[in-house]
């Protein structure tokens, strides 16, 4: 089969679940992946014909893709701060409002003398852990899960090379349910604490995709809308405890619940919580120290 048929029949195939655009974006990473071909072979070279030994697993990959699995599930892995990640189903794919995130937090630790310690409560794959822990030299970083399949995940995402000679230390990841908010946890107190928490409420589901209802964790997504900022009131509890003097915290949060998420961490004692948005105006993130 020639590649440009099968690229332009793959869009045809996930019309119903995509935009255009997006279906051609994940037909063009499935070949990458596959076929080691660029976004640009079908067009420099409209011959290009697809090896048969190839075609049964891009046939197993287009039933998966047909029936909503995501792209990044497909493949086995996600682009994330320029890095790529391993994924399975029991992760959430990061996003990248994420990355975001960690450039704030990077910037938070900027400019400091010594290495900071970071914890990352609901790490999930441990994209935050990783980014912050091989951005910031010498950052010793905890990330914290309930999920023992999502710890397996971060805890064997494959930055050795990246890591080995460059001062750079891997973080270690933790098992906690982080509601359980006076567990002992005894690892020091941390210079700055970060958090991407589940946060969409039980009635935004009607919104959301389906390929991202059926094929990702619930686990990491939803909170019940009578208590939508129960992973706040922990967090801001976790920061009490364990922040250090001068220290910061940052979460992601839900855009319908800003000043509400602020409030959870200023009635906490927190001196500061600004809600942060981003260039297209949404709130993003609530900053507090
Ligand atoms: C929104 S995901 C974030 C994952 C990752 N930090 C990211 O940004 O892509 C939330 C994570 O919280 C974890 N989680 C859910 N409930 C938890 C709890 N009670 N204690 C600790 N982690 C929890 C889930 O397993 C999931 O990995």
């Amino acid at each position: 089969m020639l590649l440009k048929d099968f690229l332009s029949e793959g869009v045809k195939a996930l019309g119903s679940l995509y935009p255009a655009s997006e279906a051609h974006s994940i037909m063009q990473m499935l070949c990458e992946e596959r076929l080691g071909t660029k976004s640009y072979t079908h067009i420099l070279e409209p011959g290009y014909t697809i090896r048969p030994e190839d075609v049964p697993v891009l046939a197993s990959d287009m039933e998966r893709l047909v029936s909503g699995e995501p792209i990044q599930q497909v493949i086995g892995k996600a682009w994330f701060f320029g890095e790529e990640f391993r994924v399975t189903p029991d992760v959430l794919i990061p996003r990248p409002e994420t990355e975001i995130l960690c450039q704030e937090a990077i910037r938070l630790c900027s400019g400091k003398q010594s290495a900071p310690r970071i914890l990352d409560l609901c790490t999930g794959s441990g994209c935050i852990s990783w980014t912050l822990a091989m951005a910031i030299p010498g950052a010793e970083v905890i990330g914290v899960d309930i999920s023992d399949k999502a710890l397996e995940v971060a805890s064997t995402q494959d930055f050795k090379a990246c890591i080995e000679g460059s001062g750079a230390r891997a973080p270690r990841f933790i098992h906690a349910d982080v509601l359980d908010t006076e567990q002992s946890f005894a690892h020091g107190m941390f210079d700055l604490i970060v958090s991407n928490p589940p946060y969409v409420m039980d009635s935004q589901k009607a919104q959301m995709r389906v390929n991202v209802l059926e094929h990702e964790p619930g686990l990491a997504l939803f909170v019940p809308d009578e208590d939508p900022l129960l992973f706040y009131r922990a967090i801001a509890r976790w920061s009490r405890r364990f922040l250090a003097e001068g220290g910061k915290g940052i979460t992601e949060i839900n855009d319908l619940l800003g000043p509400e998420t602020a409030a959870v961490f200023s009635e906490a004692g927190f001196a500061t919580a600004e809600v942060l948005q981003d260039l297209s105006g949404r709130n993003r993130f609530v900053l507090y120290s």
